[in-house]
């Protein structure tokens, strides 16, 4: 099996085991009748969402610049949480920040990021319309791939912000992401081209999902069929946001 392959496979049998012991206990709790809790617990008081306690951006980033959950948080010279608007109806999903991300703790400044600045325009849009993160929020060292435990330590911070942000169309840029947004092996080629469905959480409506080519697979294969394929990905997310679709 490649070495994208047993990531894939360890990361997904950790999703799938999250999603079945989560699933339980949020059943378990809803299960206990509010006016009826065991009178040796203390009542399970509800405070998601509460004015005090509501998760928000700058709590996860701030979060984010403190975490040490993997060996990469001793290697980065900076974290990078991500960034964008707050309410963005689409959100950017990439793989792990470059060694200009780590420099600036900002994700997607170098080249592959000025590339997909060039597609967030010709969408007609800014790149402060949108939320741009990772799936990894520190560098790996040479820019290897992520590994599962990175992978595993690190996708709750994005799970929170998509959950902050609650956007329409969620764009996973490259297999990295789709596949782990997705829980699939799927190649990337099978992935992109419709749209798929990121599974938010119980209770919460599931969120389209785009893959398409990552910006950096773009730069090193810059032929017009790579370019148009992305670019017909990018349509149907224009299209199915209502939004103008430039020809
Ligand atoms: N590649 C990514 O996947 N993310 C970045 O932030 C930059 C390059």
């Amino acid at each position: 099996m490649t070495e994208h392959g047993d990531t894939n496979k360890v990361v997904r049998q950790h999703l799938e085991m999250e999603a079945f012991f989560t699933g339980f206990a949020i059943k378990g709790r809803s299960d206990v009748p509010a006016e009826q809790p065991h009178a040796s617990e203390e009542p399970v008081v509800e405070t998601a969402g509460t004015p005090e306690t509501a998760d928000n951006l700058e709590v996860i980033a701030a979060e984010v610049r403190q975490c040490r959950r993997c060996d990469l948080g001793s290697e980065r010279a900076n974290a990078v949480p991500g960034e964008g608007h707050s309410n963005a109806r689409i959100m950017f999903v990439g793989e792990a920040p470059g060694a200009d991300e780590d420099a600036q703790g900002r994700p997607f400044v170098g080249r592959a990021g000025q590339l997909l600045d060039k597609i967030i325009a010709a969408c007609g849009l800014k790149r402060g319309d949108v939320f741009i993160g990772n799936i990894l929020k520190c560098r790996p060292p040479g820019n290897r791939d992520p590994r599962p435990d990175e992978i595993i330590s690190c996708l709750p911070y994005l799970q929170r912000q998509i959950e902050c942000i609650e956007p329409e169309i969620i764009v996973a840029l490259g297999a990295h992401a789709a596949r782990t947004l997705l829980n699939t092996s799927k190649s990337i080629g099978q992935l992109r081209g419709h749209f798929e469905e990121y599974i938010a959480g119980i209770g919460r409506p599931p969120i389209k999902l785009m893959a398409t080519y990552h910006p950096a697979y773009l730069l090193r294969n810059y032929t017009p069929d790579t370019r148009r394929r992305v670019w017909e990905d990018m349509k149907k997310v224009l299209a199915e946001l209502g939004l103008p679709v430039p020809d």
